[in-house]
């Protein structure tokens, strides 16, 4: 029998604890229809993590985020937390793992499932057919510069944080970023400030003069302002967009909801050396969680780039895709996708009963 791959589960808090397990079993189903051999093994991270160890990455975690293949992640952090300074907050582990394993290039698709069309929150002409990849740099900018913090100057304090980006930062990503394109539409939008930071000024620099290398994809240019608005205006424009770390967590969270709701949102966070964590773009809402009603279609769908980046196995990714996508056909919805025009067909189900459906479809899937 072949070794078993090693896949590190970190469920986190909040809603994190009921989309992964739903998401774990769904790559259950999915390795056994492909005869991938997975050993799952969970830590800990983020709040939960505080509360039994007091750090919110325990060296035990980085340890065996090493070891493992691949990380799937839940979410972080919660009103429990939130009152500790930023150094010790449930975010910081979250932050720390991605700086730990190098995780610099973070993918953050943006695609809309058809049935979901209605649930977006833009007209469904301006989002149907909607495909644009968020490439956002993930272990530098203003996230990790240094100076940081807050200090007290003539008897008043001052906050401070440091936008930086080196020319080997902005490259490697840029290289990341061009390479997807040439496996999609050959289109990549570079975001920046260039108008009014140097920090900026450099990335696009450094981004045209990758471009020469790609001669066939085609690059433009925005300012992070303008692309805000054209992704709310006319998203379909984009095939990929790259850009630092600050702007693409803001940039990816609105491209989120073109797509109908923050909880369809997957991404991989990848490194040089291969290291992959997988984790939903939302993030633990504590306003819902342990009521079995979070959507864990962003966590699954999470699952399959897994597969596709980490384990080289893009017919389970397809496979998890597709089954997502009939099982929306089917009319099943949690609360988040549900809509607000006529629900005709449509069922509201709970986290664990999407769950199950998404298994139901892939073991019948031919
Ligand atoms: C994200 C989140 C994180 C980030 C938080 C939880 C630290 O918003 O992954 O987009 O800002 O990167
Ligand atoms: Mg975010």
């Amino acid at each position: 029998m072949s070794e078993k791959i090693e896949i590190l589960v970190l469920p986190g808090d909040g809603i994190g604890t009921e989309v992964v397990p739903v998401a774990v079993a769904v790559m259950r189903a999915a390795a056994a229809r492909t005869g991938l051999q997975l050993a799952f093994s969970e830590a800990l991270i983020g709040g939960t993590a505080i509360d039994r160890t007091g750090s919110p990455l325990p060296d035990e975690t980085v340890e065996r985020a090493r070891r493992a293949r691949a990380v799937l992640l839940g979410a972080v952090g919660g009103p429990k937390w939130d009152a500790l300074p930023t150094r010790e907050r449930p975010e910081r582990g979250l932050l720390g793992l991605r700086a730990a394993l190098g995780l610099f290039a973070n993918l953050r698709p943006a695609l809309l499932f058809a049935p979901l069309a209605d649930a977006s929150s833009l007209k469904p002409e301006l989002v149907a057919g909607l495909d644009l990849l968020i490439v956002r740099e993930l272990t530098g900018g203003i996230y990790f510069g240094e100076p940081r913090g807050i200090e007290t100057v003539n008897n008043e304090r001052r906050g401070f944080n440091t936008d930086v980006y080196t020319e080997h930062e902005i490259d490697r990503i840029a290289r990341v970023a061009f390479d997807l394109a040439r496996k999609r539409n050959h289109r990549l939008c570079s975001v920046d400030k260039a108008n009014v930071l140097e920090v900026t000024q450099l990335w696009r620099e450094v981004v045209t003069g990758v471009g020469a290398d790609y001669p066939d994809v085609e690059l433009s240019h925005m300012y992070v302002d303008n692309a805000g608005m054209q992704l709310v205006r006319a998203p379909k424009q984009f095939d990929v967009m790259v850009t630092g770390n600050l702007f693409g967590d803001i940039l990816s969270d609105v491209a989120a909801m073109l797509t109908g709701s923050l909880g369809m949102l997957p991404s991989a966070s990848l490194a040089a050396d291969g290291a992959g964590l997988y984790e939903p773009v939302h993030g633990s809402a504590p306003d819902i969680a342990g009521q079995d009603k979070a959507n864990p279609l962003a966590t699954i769908l999470s699952a399959a780039m897994l597969f596709r980046y980490s384990l080289d196995a893009p017919a389970a990714a397809d496979a998890i895709e597709a089954a997502v996508d009939r099982v929306l056909e089917a009319g099943y919805r949690t609360g988040d996708i549900l809509g607000s025009g006529d629900r005709t067909g449509l069922r509201l189900v709970g986290t664990r009963e999407m769950g199950e459906r998404v298994i139901e479809q892939l073991e019948s899937a031919p």
